[in-house]
């Protein structure tokens, strides 16, 4: 039985559509899960997407939020606007954000805020990139990326959760080893420890991802730290994505 209640959240990025929603959103309809289940659709399918939530236990999650609240920012979306259209968490500072987009720690930790100001899930993204685990810096990497993007913030008793999600292992089939997995997570929370205190720190989730499948599934929320699971790819397949949900619901009560 897990200690926090897992969470799964598929990342579509800039993938997939109506059909794919249909098919997803249908497979889920009636079914129940001791495991919170979320979509991170492309923000134009949100609202078709909420129609058809109303028959199952799905939330909707966002790929990226502005730091803004309103104004002369064109092409932005602000939280408040999330939360209106039925969304429930966001994804902040995913790597490919970073990466291509200029997302900074800073930035981050002003978008954290925002989204727990106006009631959402922040889910902060963490990773060392192949170079950087080479280099053997993987901690210090980590230990900047969560210094600075939650330093300040007020969680007000709400919730956050952190992924951890190695650059080397998104997208590329090779998937962090449990163990690593377990050990970087509990780095992790060590560091929630610091910014939040044990009792907080005990309680926030910590998913892993990175060519997350359901075959390493089991093992890897199996672990003690991992609390969830952040899938790309696999998660475009709606009949892989439900057995890996399964698995998420089947360990929270195992
Ligand atoms: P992947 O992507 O499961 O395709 O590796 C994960 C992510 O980028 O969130």
């Amino acid at each position: 039985m897990k200690q926090r209640k897992p969470i799964v959240i598929a990342n579509w990025k800039l993938n997939g559509g109506l059909d794919l929603i249909c098919v997803s959103v249908a497979s889920f309809i009636g079914k129940h899960f001791d495991a919170d289940i979320a979509i991170c659709p492309p923000y134009i399918y949100m609202r078709d997407m909420m129609t058809f939530l109303q028959f199952s236990e799905l939330h909707i999650g966002s790929q990226n939020v502005s730091r803004f609240e309103s104004g002369a920012y064109t092409g932005e979306t602000s939280a408040q606007m999330l939360r209106e259209a039925g969304c429930s968490l966001c994804l902040v500072g995913h790597s490919e954000r970073r990466a291509m987009f200029g997302e900074t720690n800073e930035g981050c930790r002003i978008k954290v805020q925002t989204v727990i100001n106006h009631g959402l899930l922040p889910v902060l993204c963490v990773g060392e990139n192949q170079q950087e685990r080479e280099a053997n810096i993987t901690e210090s990497v980590l230990y900047q990326q969560l210094h600075e993007g939650l330093a300040n913030i007020e969680l007000h008793d709400k919730d956050l959760c952190i992924a951890y999600e190695p650059v080397w292992a998104i997208g590329t089939g090779l998937a962090a080893t449990p163990q690593i997995a377990q050990q970087v997570h509990q780095f992790i929370r060590t560091q929630l420890v610091e910014l939040f205190g044990t009792a907080t720190a005990n309680r926030l989730r910590i998913l892993y991802g990175g060519s997350v499948n359901k075959m390493n599934t089991r093992e890897l929320l199996s672990q003690p730290d991992v609390d969830g699971l952040l899938v790309g790819g696999a998660s475009l397949d709606p009949g892989h994505f439900l057995t890996i949900c399964r698995q998420a619901s089947d360990l929270a009560v195992a």
